[in-house]
Formats: C-alpha cells, structure tokens, sequence
C-alpha cells in the first residue's frame, strides 16, 4: 500500500516520505480500516509515540497520522460491534502505524460509526480536536451553564472545538488567537475575543475555565486569571500553572466510540461546524502538511479520491 512514512526525528516535518509499505493485518479486536481520509496535528513528530513502541523500542520506519475515516475491510480474532463494509471513525493508537496510508490496522473500539451523510474528510477531521475539547471541557474542566470559559488558539483545530461545544453548554467564551483570528473565533461562538500580540489578556478578568493549548508564559498568565474554584486544562503538557485557589489538570486525549458519536451528531445537525483549513491528496500530502505560511484550520488528506 502506499504510505507517508517517517525515519528521522531530526528532520521533523521535512523528514516525511511516500513510499510503499506492507498492507497491515488484523490483531486480535481488531479491524482493518481502507482509509478514505486522515487527519493530522502539525506537533507529531514532537511525540515520543511517533518513535518508539509501548516499551521504548524503536518503530521506524512509522507511518504518522492518527485521525481516521473509512471502510471496515477485515476483522481479526474476536473483533465485536463492527461489520466488514462499515463507515466508520476515529483515533487510532499513537504507539501503531497510523492514517497517512491506504490502510490502517486497530483496535474495533476506537472506533464509531460514521452515518453516511456525513463526508469521510469531516469525519476524519473530528476526532482528535472533537474528542480533546469535549474531555476537557467536560470530563476534566466539569464545565457547567453559566461558568466562562478562557479558550485559547479559539481558531485552531481544538479551541474551535472547544469554543463551539462551550458556547453550546450555555457558557461564556472568551476567545484568544492572533490579531488576524477574531473574526473567525467569533464565528465559531466565542462572546469577546482577545488577540493575543496586541490585547492585554489580563483584561479578559476572572474566569472558571482555562482551556490551555499554548502553555509557556500564556499559560502561566492565563493560571492567574482563574476564579477560586477554578480549572486550568491543559494538553501542552506538564508542568501546568496552578491557579491560586482552583485545579490544574494536563490530559492526553483518549479514544470515546460514545463521545466520537455525540459529536458528530452535532455536525449532521449543524451545532458543530468543521474546521478544515485544507484537503489534499496522499500524492500531495507532504507538500500539504509543510505549508510555508500559516495553517488555517486542520488538514485532511483525501486518501481515496
Ligand atoms: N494532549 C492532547 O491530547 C492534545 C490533543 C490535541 C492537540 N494537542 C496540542 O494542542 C496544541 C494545539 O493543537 P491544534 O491542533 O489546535 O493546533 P492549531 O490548529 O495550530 O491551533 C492552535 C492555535 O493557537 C494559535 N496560537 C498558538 N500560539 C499562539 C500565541 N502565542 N499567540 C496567539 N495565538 C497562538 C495558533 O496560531 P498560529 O498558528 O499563528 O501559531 C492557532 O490558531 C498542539 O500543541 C497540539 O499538540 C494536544
């Protein structure tokens, strides 16, 4: 099959090559999914799973890509709730070979049904931003109606996500991006927007929920912003400022087949807007994902035509 494959951590983004790799099989609960689209986080080649095994080992050459949306082509050994034929998304194990390939092999449960109104590019584009705001927000920020929420990178993949699912749970979103995201975080729902070079992020007051997708001195600033009571969540990684008198918490984002379908029924029924910046082939995938300006949302890779 044919595949994007990486080998060298050094070269990062740059490192990445098409080649032809082994069709994978199915393990035990597994599935083969042929991939119809794959989604991508520009940081994964920053992540230690992105080369090495659950024990450390090396696994390169890897195949990068963890977001999903195909066709279900083979079950392994005792794989339950999914059919051969079946459309299908979701996140696939950060340790395996992943997405940016013709087929993936993993486990059933990480998996949900994808209805068939719904197109495999949107699909692939939920899982990892659909799924990490939904947890932080509501899992670990336990974010309730009529509580602020601060949500960063308000025009990226997750604070899209994060600012969208907020304003549906009745909060207040205050949303943060460069000068040139405000209009488009307002869009998504936020109620006021601070850009984040030019505003004082101090003016933005108390609030009951960070949701941190910047960290460094934006983290920091942002922890002493937080009511008593308060949460900072973060998925930048450790450590995470501590506000004063609340909770800090920084969380990988998990696989959710009940989550997964919560979310993309509010894309069918338009609570939920995708927010794909770019769809390309696999052919023109690593040209695609080392765009020379700025990225505008996510970007898919249209696998099969
Ligand atoms: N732990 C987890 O489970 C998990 C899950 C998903 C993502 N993540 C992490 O979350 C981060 C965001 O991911 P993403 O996919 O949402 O990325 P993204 O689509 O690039 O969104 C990040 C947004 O924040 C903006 N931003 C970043 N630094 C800024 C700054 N200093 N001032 C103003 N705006 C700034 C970016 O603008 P610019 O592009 O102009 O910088 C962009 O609009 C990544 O580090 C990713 O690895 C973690």
């Amino acid at each position: 099959m044919k595949a994007i494959v990486v080998t060298d951590r050094a070269a990062g983004l740059a490192g990445m090559k098409l080649t032809e790799r082994p069709e994978p099989t199915a393990a035990i609960n597994d599935v083969v999914v042929q991939i119809h689209a794959s989604g991508f986080v520009p940081t994964e080649m920053d992540w230690p799973s992105t080369w090495t095994d659950r024990s450390g080992r090396d696994r390169t050459p890897s195949i990068p890509g963890h977001e999903l949306a195909g066709v279900v082509t083979a079950l392994g050994y005792g794989t339950t709730g999914l059919n051969v034929g079946q459309r299908v998304f979701g996140l696939a194990d950060w340790h395996r070979d992943g997405t940016l390939a013709e087929f993936v092999a993993m486990e059933a449960r990480n998996l949900a049904p994808l209805p068939g109104d719904v197109d495999f590019t949107v699909g692939a584009s939920l899982p990892i931003s659909g799924l990490t705001a939904w947890q932080g927000l509501f899992q670990h920020g336990r974010l309730q109606a009529g509580q602020s929420v601060l949500a960063h990178g308000a025009a990226g993949a997750v604070g899209s996500m994060v600012t969208q699912l907020a304003h549906e749970a009745g909060a207040y979103v205050i949303g943060t991006g460069r000068a040139a995201d405000r209009q488009k975080a307002l869009d998504f729902g936020a109620n006021e927007f601070v850009d984040l070079d030019n505003d004082a992020l101090e003016d933005a007051g108390g609030v009951d929920l960070v949701f941190d997708v910047i960290g460094g001195d934006i983290g920091k600033r942002s922890a002493r912003l937080v009511r008593a009571g308060g949460t900072v969540v973060s998925v930048v990684g450790p450590p995470v400022p501590r506000p004063a008198d609340g909770w800090a918490i920084d969380f990988v984002v998990e696989t959710d087949r009940a989550q997964l379908i919560e979310i993309v029924q509010r894309v069918r029924d338009g609570r939920l807007r995708t927010n794909i910046g770019g769809i390309a082939t696999l052919d023109n995938a690593i040209a695609a994902l080392n765009p020379s300006g700025r990225r505008k949302g996510k970007s898919i890779i249209r696998v099969r035509p």
